[in-house]
């Protein structure tokens, strides 16, 4: 079945063409499309995204991107919409935009859940291949039971996964999520929006021991994350200091962030028998966090997935994942912005 999908949900307009089979014990997916249209300079000079902002750049950029599709990639048999979690503007201008597309083509619309789009990323081939290899050219699957950890701008959950559509949320971020606190972060030391990839950037020159930064919760019993305090400490660091090289305290924050995430996920990995540990979301682009889970991943004997470097940020193709994957369980989401959506 070849699905077009649309993401509209934050910062990023994307449209993909994914050809899905197979059902719930192997889907697979051969990602024909996937263009990305970032929103990011127009966002910058505010720090953040501007809902409003992102609503009027998604209505200008979906026609664009819908003209640079040629007539044979149309032909299609059903198109995917994110309904949430998101920015209610920013979904509602993807949600409007689909239902007229799905009306003028007379093709069903089914509307996805973007963090089960993060969480299925993992299943995306790379663009225009069939199979998923590892980093050594094996082909490799998902087993079960599995380990998630799925961190982004919003979000940082850990999941317990029996299959593909059956988890148990182990735990979730009390305040910022993972991305937040390194745009945050990155606020502090003047760097642009988004902050993530530019503290990496940073963290590459510097020396991750040179603060020994707070590891919120890392002790804690439960799977629950906490970043807001981590946080707190750069800034009274920052203000204490005002000497500190921005390169040591881009390396020791995001140590402090690497060590929290990894040490729960292994711990949850252990602790539930994982033959596979999955690692998704924007942070998931993150080379220093990837390199760290694999390797605790492996000490514990389960496989180690992450998506391919296209799909780690925000992109349409997993919400292609995502709706085959809720038409497979014969489920439907209502077709209006659902900002609050969750795993
Ligand atoms: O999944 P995503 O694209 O959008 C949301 O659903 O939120 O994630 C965006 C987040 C931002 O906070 C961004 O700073 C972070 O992912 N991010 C990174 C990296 N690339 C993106 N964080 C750390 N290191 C990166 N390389
Ligand atoms: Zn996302």
């Amino acid at each position: 079945m070849r699905i077009l999908a649309i993401e509209t949900s934050c910062d990023e307009t994307s449209v993909a063409l994914v050809e899905a089979s197979g059902g719930l014990r192997n889907p697979r997916f051969r990602v024909l499309k996937n263009i990305v249209s970032s929103q990011i300079e127009a966002h910058r000079p505010f720090g953040g995204v501007v809902p409003m902002l992102a609503k009027r750049e998604h209505l200008h950029n979906l026609p664009k991107i819908w003209k640079q599709l040629s007539k044979t990639e149309l032909r299609l048999d059903e198109i995917a919409i994110t309904v949430g979690p998101g920015l209610s503007p920013a979904l509602w201008a993807g949600i409007e935009f689909s239902k007229t597309l799905a009306k003028e083509l007379k093709k069903p619309l089914i509307g996805a859940n973007h963090m089960e789009g993060h969480l299925y990323s993992n299943w995306l081939s790379p663009m225009g291949k069939f199979k998923n290899l590892n980093i050594k050219g094996k082909k490799v699957r998902v087993k079960f039971p599995a380990v998630a950890l799925v961190v982004s701008g919003g979000h940082t959950i850990l999941l317990a996964m029996k299959s593909l559509t059956s988890w148990k949320k182990l735990g979730e971020t009390l305040d910022d999520a993972a991305g937040e606190a390194f745009d945050k972060v990155a606020r502090m030391l003047d760097l642009p929006y988004p902050g993530g990839p530019e503290i990496e950037k940073l963290a590459k020159k510097g020396n991750s021991k040179a603060v020994n930064f707070p590891r919120p919760m890392l002790r804690d019993k439960s799977y629950d994350f906490s970043f807001s305090g981590l946080k707190t400490s750069v800034l009274y660091y920052i203000r204490d200091h005002p000497k500190a090289k921005k390169t040591d305290l881009a390396a020791s924050f995001q140590q402090a962030v690497l060590d929290v995430l990894v040490g729960k996920t292994t711990r949850a990995a252990r602790e539930y028998g994982a033959k596979s540990v999955l690692l998704s979301g924007g942070v998931s682009a993150n080379q220093a966090l990837q390199m760290a889970l694999r390797e605790a991943t492996e000490k514990t004997g389960a496989e180690f997935f992450v998506p391919n470097s296209q799909f780690n940020t925000d992109n349409a193709a997993m919400i292609a994942a995502a709706a085959y994957i809720q038409k497979l369980r014969k489920k439907s989401l209502k077709l209006e912005a659902q900002p609050n959506l969750n795993l």
